[in-house]
């Protein structure tokens, strides 16, 4: 709990930067900020609290004061999906589709979001390092809430940056998903929402079948 803060502070950061870009101080931006961080500690406190979900935050070797990369996880199975897949998507795309997992409807993935390093200490391999480490543990079972049989992510489609790190590190875009949220601001003509791209990586044990 002691690293809730510090993560929610540096989600706002890096996501404030992200959304925002780093030109405008205005008020309105400062205000935007702060409502953003209330969005990003109610994230973090769910993060670290419940069963199905954690939160892990590199620290400075230094003393391990200032958390330097944040991430938070969530698995999800056909039943605990909840808002972050449509009705048909799981099935269709993970259990049974073109990534052809085998599990069914017992499917589990770790579901991850809010995905960040410090803009001060990038291009150092500190998400590389990160991303390796969870996917260490969730590939032994040795997570807080369970054994997992994916990993898996959604991307703005323009962010270079972030999916040339998920394809080094072996996750593939899942084509043919559409982000169910990002269908609706379409269908309303609201042009100006990226798309985003589901990226998943199928852990040891599962077969991925070929195109
Ligand atoms: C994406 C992000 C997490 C990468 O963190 P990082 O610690 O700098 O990444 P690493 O040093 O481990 O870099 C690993 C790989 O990522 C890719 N990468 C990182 N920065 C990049 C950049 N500016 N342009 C292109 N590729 C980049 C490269 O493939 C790099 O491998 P390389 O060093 O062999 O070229 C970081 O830039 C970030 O926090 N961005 C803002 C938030 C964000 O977009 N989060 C992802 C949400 S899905």
């Amino acid at each position: 709990m002691a690293k809730v803060l510090p993560v929610a502070s540096l989600w706002t950061k890096i996501f404030c930067e992200y959304y925002y870009g780093q030109q405008e101080q205005s008020f309105a931006r400062r205000a935007s900020e702060v409502a953003y961080f209330f969005t990003m500690l109610s994230s973090a406190v769910s993060a670290v609290s419940e069963d199905d979900s954690l939160c892990v935050a590199a620290v400075d070797q230094e003393g391990g004061k200032a958390v330097r990369c944040g991430i938070a996880a969530r698995r999800l199975t056909q039943t605990t999906r909840g808002g972050h897949f449509g009705d048909d998507d799981w099935n269709d795309v993970l259990a049974r589709g073109e990534l052809g997992l085998t599990g069914g409807d017992d499917l589990a993935l770790l579901y991850l979001w809010n995905f960040g390093v410090d803009c001060e200490c990038r291009n150092r391999g500190i998400a590389t390092g990160v991303m390796r480490w969870l996917e260490e543990r969730a590939s032994s079972g040795d997570i807080p809430c369970g054994q997992v049989d994916a990993l898996g992510l959604l991307v703005y489609r323009t962010n270079r940056p972030a999916i040339s790190l998920y394809e080094k590190l072996g996750y593939r875009v899942v084509e043919r998903y559409v982000d169910p949220r990002w269908q609706r601001q379409a269908e309303r003509g609201n042009t100006g929402v990226e798309r985003k791209l589901l990226m998943v990586k199928p852990l040891c044990g599962q077969q991925v079948s070929t195109l």
